[in-house]
This record gives structure tokens, sequence and C-alpha cells, in this order.
């Protein structure tokens, strides 16, 4: 599998939705990029890259999906590498003890939990999520691994909005991001 490949998938299987969620905004549909077997597996081998060296072994020992849409992505590629799922969910939605990081959105805030015992002090973690726009999910995942003693080894995105700089707020953690826009 090749980058050209990726970005054949992307080119047919992305699609533009004008004015969704809301007027201006430009949405980038995946949905059918995940219905097709082959470009759904493409995508998440080319994710799990992030998660290995150069010789191809796993060198993560967990991989953090961010609610909602990098669950999607962020399962696949814990099973592509050989390690454990851990979910960074919205507040209130995880049942056991959490660590929560609030950050802005435009005009609110959000805030994200995980479970204190999700990760052991030393873990080795790589986040996935669909899209890196202004970072701030990001950013926010990354102060949660830190609460628990962990640390972020890269973030792996299917697309990074890169006129919204999130890559900026991410510090030094490696970034791939199979499409910039
Ligand atoms: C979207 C997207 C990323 C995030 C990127 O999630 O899935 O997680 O925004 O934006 P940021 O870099 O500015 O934080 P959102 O919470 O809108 O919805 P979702 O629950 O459908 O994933
Ligand atoms: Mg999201």
């Amino acid at each position: 599998m090749t980058s050209s490949d990726i970005d054949r998938y992307f080119d047919a299987l992305i699609r533009d939705i004008p004015d969704f969620p809301k007027p201006g905004v430009l949405f980038k549909d995946i949905t059918p990029l995940l219905a097709d077997h082959d470009a759904f597996t493409a995508t998440v081998q080319a994710l799990a890259a992030a998660g290995r060296d150069e010789s191809g072994a796993t060198v993560v020992d967990k991989v953090i999906g961010m609610e909602a849409r990098g669950f999607i992505l962020a399962a696949p590629v814990a099973l592509a590498l050989g390690v454990g799922f851990v979910p960074v969910r919205k507040a209130g939605k995880l049942p056991s003890a959490t660590y929560a990081v609030s950050y802005e959105l435009e005009y609110a805030q959000a805030t994200l939990e995980m479970h204190t015992d999700a990760l052991e002090a030393g873990d080795r973690v790589l986040l996935v999520d669909d899209v890196l726009a202004t970072g701030g999910t990001a950013a926010a995942t990354q102060k949660l691994v830190g609460y628990a003693g962990a640390t972020v080894q890269a973030l792996a995105v299917l697309m990074e909005l890169s006129f919204l700089h999130g890559r900026e707020v991410l510090g030094q953690t490696p970034l791939l991001a199979l499409r910039t826009l």
C-alpha cells in the first residue's frame, strides 16, 4: 500500500458536504471511506504506521481514540498494532473514576475524560482521531495522558486542517496526517 493508494481512496471516498453542521462550514464526510473494506483497511494500516518503528515493530502500549469519530479509527488501529484500546470520552460518559480536562470551543467549553486506571505510568500511547483542527481535542487528550504518568508517542489523523494551526498546540508530539488541507 502506497501513499498514492491512500490518495486515490481519499479522493474517491471522502465527500464534501457544504454548510454542515452550520452555514459556511465544509464538512468532510468519511462514511463512504468507512463503508469500503479495502479503503478502510488501507487507512487503518496507514494510521497504524505511527505506532511502529522502521522495522515494523509496535512501539506503543495503548491506542487512544477520542469520542466519537476517533473511536471508529482507533479501535481497529489498536488491533492492527496488537495492543489495547482506551476511550477518551465527553464528560459524564465513563462510569469509573476519571481524569478530566476542559478546553475552549468557539462559543462554549468542552470537557474530555479518561478512566484513571486506563493507562499505567510509563505507557507509550498513540492518539488517533479523524481530524486535527484547532488541536483542542488533541491537546486536552495529551493532558489526560500526562495525568496518568504516560506519554504520547504520536498523533495520527486522517486530515489536518493546517489553516487552523492545530499542529502548533501539540508541542513536540509527532503528527502523522494522511492528508493536509
Ligand atoms: C471533531 C473531530 C475531532 C475534533 C477536531 O470532533 O472529530 O475530534 O473535532 O477539532 P479540534 O482539533 O479543533 O479539537 P467533534 O467533537 O466535533 O465531534 P465527534 O464527536 O463527531 O467526533
Ligand atoms: Mg471528534
